[in-house]
Formats: structure tokens, C-alpha cells, sequence
């Protein structure tokens, strides 16, 4: 009986605990950019997105992902982002956006530990950013890696 009770309540939570997952699998490679709790304004320049309706993030992520928006101008930025998804991932990525609150997230960060290593990390980015308009993740990543190297010598 309890076994029975367990499996039915495994059954329904699944589907729940892995749509949440995916959408903060996803966010991570925004998290980068829009900070971990989506608090950020990106670069200093865009809003901050936490909390935005999922429907208007999805919208806009197809409006860069079809190059038809450049706020800031770094649409391209937002381009190369927007086309690595497909509409599935897309609603998953707004969902979990819709859900994210600065300030509980961050308390939840906090008591995950994220790593200072990631932090650092984070900011180089940022400043990659900020000195290459046009940098792409993978040559930032490069960069990344030879920094690490050259202090850890
Ligand atoms: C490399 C940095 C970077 C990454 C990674 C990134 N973004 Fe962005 N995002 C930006 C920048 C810069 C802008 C402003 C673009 C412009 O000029 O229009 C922006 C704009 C946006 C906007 C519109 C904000 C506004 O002010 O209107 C949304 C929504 C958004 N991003 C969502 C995402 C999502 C979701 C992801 C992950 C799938 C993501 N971004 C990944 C840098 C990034």
C-alpha cells in the first residue's frame, strides 16, 4: 500500500521536477550574462530580465533568434543565444525565467556555494564583453582557459 502510494507520487512529481530542471540547465548559459538570478542587466546595458512573463521572453528570444531586434546593440550577441535554442528549450528557458526572484535565488546560491572559481569567471566574461562587441563565448572560454593556466603555473 505504501509502495503504491510512493510510486503514484513519483509518477506525478517527475514530469514537474524535470521541466524545472531543463529550464535552469538552459539558463546557465544565460546566467553568464544575465547573472545567476537574472538580476543583471546584461553588460550594463539591457533590463533586468528575472520575473519578465515567459511569454514576452519567448517572443523576444524568436525576435533575436530572426535578427529582427538590436536594442543595444549587441543583438548580435543575443542572436548567437537565441538560434542555439529550439522552440521547445525556448519555453522551457521562459518558464524558468518567469520564476526567477532575485532574492530568494540568491539565498538559494548562497546556500549552494557557487564557487568563486565561477564568479571569476563571470566577470571575465563581462569585461571580454565589454572590450570585444563581437567576441564570441568560445574564443572568451579560450582566453579563459590560458588565464588559468598562466596563474596556476
Ligand atoms: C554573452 C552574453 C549573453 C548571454 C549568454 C545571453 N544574453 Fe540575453 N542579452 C545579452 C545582451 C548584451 C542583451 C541586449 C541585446 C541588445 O542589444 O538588444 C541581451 C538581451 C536579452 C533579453 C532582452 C532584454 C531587454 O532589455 O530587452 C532577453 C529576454 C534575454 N537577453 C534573454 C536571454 C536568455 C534567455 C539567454 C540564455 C538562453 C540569454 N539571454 C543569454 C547578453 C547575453
Amino acid at each position: 500500500m505504501f509502495l503504491k502510494k510512493a510510486i503514484v507520487a513519483t509518477l506525478f512529481f517527475l514530469p514537474v521536477a524535470s521541466f524545472a530542471s531543463e529550464g535552469e540547465k538552459i539558463y546557465k548559459k544565460c546566467a553568464i550574462c544575465h547573472g545567476l538570478d537574472g538580476s543583471k542587466k546584461s553588460l550594463n546595458v539591457s533590463e533586468k530580465i528575472a520575473g519578465w512573463d515567459a511569454d514576452k521572453v519567448i517572443k523576444t528570444l524568436h525576435s533575436y533568434k530572426d535578427g529582427k531586434i538590436d536594442k543595444y546593440g549587441f543583438g548580435k550577441m543575443m542572436m548567437g543565444q537565441a538560434t542555439k535554442l529550439d522552440d521547445n528549450q525556448m519555453k522551457v528557458v521562459a518558464k524558468f525565467v518567469e520564476e526567477l526572484k532575485p532574492a530568494k535565488i540568491k539565498k538559494e546560491m548562497k546556500d549552494r556555494h557557487i564557487s568563486s572559481e565561477e564568479l571569476k569567471y563571470n566577470a571575465f566574461l563581462k569585461d571580454y564583453f565589454k572590450k570585444n562587441r563581437n567576441g564570441t563565448t568560445k574564443e572568451a572560454k579560450q582566453l579563459w582557459r590560458k588565464h588559468l593556466l598562466e596563474t596556476t603555473k
